[in-house]
């Protein structure tokens, strides 16, 4: 008997970002986009306890320790129903890691919705969220899928209605940024600034629920981008390649370093994609389009 859930990456189409608050988190207002590229998490009974497995171009970088977000989640739920999380976690990883696309969260959100299934806790949905949030700020939106309003850390969630399907083209860096790291040097460049509170683009909004990708591209930001560069330069020439190639805009996805560039349709992610893999400015291309729906049994 075993349990497998499918759970996408996200991209940030907004990221504003507050001032450090006193427990060192900032708050957001986050607007996430589901995008069409997977992981995979199964879970099978394991009478010798917890253990996790890795599969993928990235597997090597995957911890399989009780550090892993997989891990967590069946260790929190197995705790809240006062049982073993006496379970192997395989993980199928296709999202790049450490790449500022909820790679480890989409895990942590996978493995949680697989134990539940295979111990049927009956936990709610509320009480899955509420571990969600617990693991992490991205966790929750791994979770729901779709596109999300996230504010505070970023894991209190409003549903958005989005009107069409938006057409991206990933680069994955040759190396990983760690996203406390970014934070860090988005507070260290905000020194003796007045940083505003972070609200959510009405025009970013109103261009999702259009499903237009013109007025997407003209209202995206990412208040992590000038950081994420900061640490890793190379990043522009990523940018600038993908926006020289036709693309409608470009930016770094998240805490980064993977670049999304959004496209007008299937057609153009193709040419984009092939471009960007020409250039010769990151480690590989992935094409994905979105919204689509958050973690799903399959
Ligand atoms: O919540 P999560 O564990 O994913 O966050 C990872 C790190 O990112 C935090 O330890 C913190 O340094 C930073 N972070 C932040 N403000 C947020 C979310 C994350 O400073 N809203």
């Amino acid at each position: 008997m075993s349990v497998t859930v499918r759970v996408p990456a996200k991209v940030n189409v907004q990221l504003a970002v507050g001032a450090a608050r006193p427990d060192g988190f900032h708050d957001l207002a986050n607007v996430f986009l589901a995008v069409g590229l997977y992981d995979e998490v199964t879970v099978t009974p394991s009478p010798d306890g917890l253990r996790v497995t890795c599969e993928g171009p990235d597997a090597d970088q995957v911890p399989l320790d009780s550090s892993n977000l997989a891990a967590r989640a069946a260790i929190a739920l197995a705790r809240r129903h006062g049982r073993t999380p006496d379970v192997h976690l395989h993980i199928a990883k296709d999202i790049p890691v450490a790449g500022g696309m909820a790679g480890g969260s989409a895990d942590g959100a996978g493995a949680l919705l697989a134990c539940e299934a295979l111990w049927g806790t009956g936990a709610t949905r509320e009480e899955l969220l509420d571990i969600c949030a617990e693991l992490g700020s991205d966790v929750p939106f791994s979770l729901v899928g779709g596109a999300a309003l996230g504010v505070g850390r970023g894991e209190k969630l409003t549903p958005l209605d989005v009107g069409g399907t938006f057409h991206w083209v990933f680069a994955m860096a040759e190396r990983g940024l760690s996203t406390p790291a970014v934070f860090r040097e988005f507070d260290r460049l905000a020194e003796g600034t007045a940083v505003p509170e972070p609200v959510a683009s009405r025009d970013l909004l109103d261009a999702l629920a259009k499903g237009d990708p013109d007025a997407l591209a003209a209202a995206v930001s990412n208040d992590l981008q000038p950081a994420a560069l900061s640490l890793f330069p190379e990043l522009a020439d990523t940018l600038a390649a993908g926006r020289a190639a036709g693309a409608l805009t470009g930016l770094v996805s998240g805490s980064g370093p993977t670049t999304a560039f959004l496209v007008r349709d299937a057609g153009s992610a193709e040419q984009v994609a092939e471009a960007l893999r020409a250039s010769g400015t990151c480690r590989s291309v992935r094409v994905a389009a979105g919204p689509v729906v958050g973690a799903t049994v399959v």
